[in-house]
């Protein structure tokens, strides 16, 4: 019994080290600040920085743990996938997160910030009257529904590049050159 109790140890001990090793989650260097909002507020900046800014910023703070496999798996992943929908530091670059709506309607419905992140940073908690603060702040500086702008640019491009799309008839004339 002993020898399996010991020998369980020494596996979960040598997997735990070995997972060390994986290289994934250990890239923490943040990339530069391109643009950020035009925020309404000090204030406003303030509740996105202490709620938001770990995973939807170029500017996350990687505490001791964010280096410890498994767990730096974990946060590497939010912090990517966090970034890609919404991030303050390449603001009017992605667009999608970018919508005032989405963005209010995220503190409100979307469990913006996740509770499992709540867990580990206390302070990134919310009271009601900040939600509120920081959803119209948000509000006011994210773009409105319909911001698709291959939408509404009337270039009908002129110029087809393709000559072969069947209307130029007479260039078929050229086929019977037997
Ligand atoms: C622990 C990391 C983390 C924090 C903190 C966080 N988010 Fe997110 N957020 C994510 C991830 C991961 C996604 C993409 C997957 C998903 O939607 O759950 C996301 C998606 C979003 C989206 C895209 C639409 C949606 O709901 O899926 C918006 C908008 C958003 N977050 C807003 C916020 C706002 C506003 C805050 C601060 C109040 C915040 N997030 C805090 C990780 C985070």
């Amino acid at each position: 019994m002993k020898k399996i109790i010991g020998l369980v140890l020494v596996l979960f001990v040598g997997g735990f080290v070995l997972m060390q090793l994986v290289p994934y989650g250990r890239n923490h260097n943040n990339p530069p600040v391109v643009s950020e909002p035009n925020w309404d507020s000090p204030e406003t900046r303030a509740l996105a920085v202490r709620a938001c800014y770990d995973c939807h910023s170029n500017e996350t703070k990687w505490p001791w743990y964010t280096n410890v496999a498994p767990v730096s798996w974990l946060i590497q992943r939010e912090v990517d996938e966090g970034r890609e929908e919404l991030n303050f530091s390449t603001w009017g670059q992605s667009g999608e997160g970018e919508e005032g709506e989405e963005l209010s309607e995220a503190i409100y419905e979307g469990g913006m910030p996740p509770a499992q992140y709540l867990l580990l940073h206390p302070t990134a908690r919310l009271t009601d009257a900040e939600k509120q603060a920081l959803a119209r702040g948000l509000t006011a500086i994210g773009g409105t529904e319909g911001g698709e702008n291959g939408e509404r640019e009337g270039n009908e491009s002129e110029g087809r590049d393709d000559d072969d799309d069947g209307h130029e008839e007479n260039e078929r004339e050229e086929e019977d050159d037997d």
